[in-house]
């Protein structure tokens, strides 16, 4: 199969980064990374990055910080996107700009709690069940179109961290098995 080539997006430790790297070594998983993009240099997950000479961009605050990633989004002719814990909004015009499709994953059961301290909300709100949502990105907050949603009960005893650890379980699966979705036909 011929696989396409993604970016993916980080901020913070790069689990789901590192879930999909080492997925795509897989002859049949139908991307492969060739650029990461990070919010900090300092971040964590960089280490994944490194670990497999895979080319970095750090994206700062400014239009000609978001052209020159354009650029190399456009050279290495990247057709898909993967946010994975990218804390920045990213501008309607560079949405528009690369025209190319976006996806995130989002810690809860979308359209539940969208946006920042969903484990504490959910968690608040004494759910009894949660979960994670892998959807396209538009230019309104975790809105897009969802891909695929997994879920699990929550036992009241469990705790932020239990929260936390077993949605990111589900994580692990789910990003891998959305982009297998995306491209199954195509
Ligand atoms: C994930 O739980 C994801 O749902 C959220 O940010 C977290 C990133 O974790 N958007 P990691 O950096 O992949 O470990």
């Amino acid at each position: 199969m011929v696989k396409k080539n993604a970016s993916i997006f980080i901020s913070g430790k790069g689990t789901n980064l590192k879930n999909i790297l080492n997925k795509s070594i897989d002859y049949t998983f139908p991307i492969r990374v060739k650029l990461i993009v990070c919010s900090s240099r300092y971040a964590k997950g960089l280490v994944f990055a490194k670990q497999r000479s895979i080319p970095i961009f750090i994206i700062q605050n400014n239009l000609i910080s978001q052209m020159k990633l354009i650029n190399e989004i456009n050279k290495r002719n990247i057709s898909i996107i993967c946010l994975a814990g990218f804390m920045k909004i990213l501008s309607k015009s560079f949405i528009r700009a690369l025209n190319l499709r976006i996806l995130n994953i989002h810690p809860s059961l979308l359209p539940k709690y969208k946006g920042l301290n969903t484990y504490e909300r959910i968690k608040k709100n004494k759910e009894k069940k949660t979960g994670c949502t892998v959807h396209f990105v538009n230019e309104k907050l975790d809105s897009g179109k969802i891909i695929l949603r997994k879920y699990f009960y929550i036992s009241p005893n469990d705790d932020f961290k239990v929260l936390k650890y077993n949605t990111q379980k589900l994580e692990y699966l789910a990003y891998p098995e959305a982009i297998y979705k995306l491209f199954r036909y195509n």
